[in-house]
């Protein structure tokens, strides 16, 4: 029997073939970017506040003050940052218009404006002066790169000599019964719900497609060696559903 070739990640599209990645991830963002924060608390049973928070902890450790929090969405990552760490500044970024527009209320709602830019930018071509940041972080932001090494090169460049970079991505867990429940809330449970909520058919399996897809633990560690990253380590949260990823410049 020929063996099944396992589709990379750059290949996981939420469309199909008809545009660039990047063009079909943008458009499926700024489809859902109206339901995008009450479908995640709902769907992830308010989870994903609490490995947000994980990351914040520990870049707070850091004590860096110039950070840029890539693919930023509607900012969640951006304005808990700028609550918490009174003295950081933070460049929030996305490649879309529709999540960036939710997040901007956000911020102004919050009254972060002054610690908080939101901006347009896509994480693969970043405008930024080389070693402008101390620490980059990016949560669940990596698996939709439409190239994964060259998002995180340009992370890279933009970091300072010893910044850090965090990074959040779902993984799939080992062990029974999480392994099953993983796969069949994220293969049935997630699209099922999703395209009722959001009205996007495809948004929701594609996040199933992609998390599944997606190269991590130690295939993500070596990608972010490759790219220049050391020390990277890989911690896996909440049974493995979701992983932190930290390296240093
Ligand atoms: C699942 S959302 C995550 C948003 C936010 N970080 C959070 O934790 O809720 C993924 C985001 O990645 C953005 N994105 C995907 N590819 C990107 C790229 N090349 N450059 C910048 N943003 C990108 C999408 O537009 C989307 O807003």
């Amino acid at each position: 029997m020929p063996a099944i070739m396992e589709k990379k990640i750059e290949d996981i599209t939420p469309y199909g073939n008809e545009k660039a990645k990047k063009e079909q991830v943008k458009d499926m963002f700024d489809n859902i970017a109206g339901t995008y924060d009450m479908l995640n608390k709902t769907l992830s049973f308010g989870v994903d506040r609490l490995w947000r928070k994980t990351m914040l902890r520990h870049l707070n450790k850091t004590g860096a003050t110039r950070i840029l929090d890539v693919a930023t969405g509607t900012g969640d990552v951006a304005i808990s940052i700028a609550k918490k760490m009174k003295k950081a500044s933070v460049m929030a970024i996305d490649l879309s218009p529709g999540m960036l527009k939710v997040g901007a209320e956000k911020v102004k709602k919050e009254g972060l404006e002054n610690k908080v830019t939101m901006k347009e930018e896509d994480s693969e071509n970043l405008s930024f002066e080389t070693g402008q940041f101390e620490a980059a972080t990016v949560a669940f932001g990596v698996r939709n790169f439409e190239h994964l090494e060259q998002g995180l090169s340009e992370m890279h460049r933009v970091l300072q000599k010893d910044g850090r970079i965090f990074v959040l991505e779902f993984s799939k867990p080992k062990t029974f019964p999480f392994k099953q429940l993983f796969k069949l809330y994220f293969r049935y449970v997630l699209p099922a719900a999703g395209k009722l909520m959001s009205k996007d058919d495809r948004a929701y399996r594609y996040l199933f497609e992609s998390a599944t897809a997606f190269p991590e633990g130690d295939d993500f560690i070596k990608i972010l060696e490759q790219v220049g990253f050391k020390n990277a380590v890989c911690k896996p949260l909440t049974f493995g559903i979701c992983s932190l990823y930290i390296a240093k410049k």
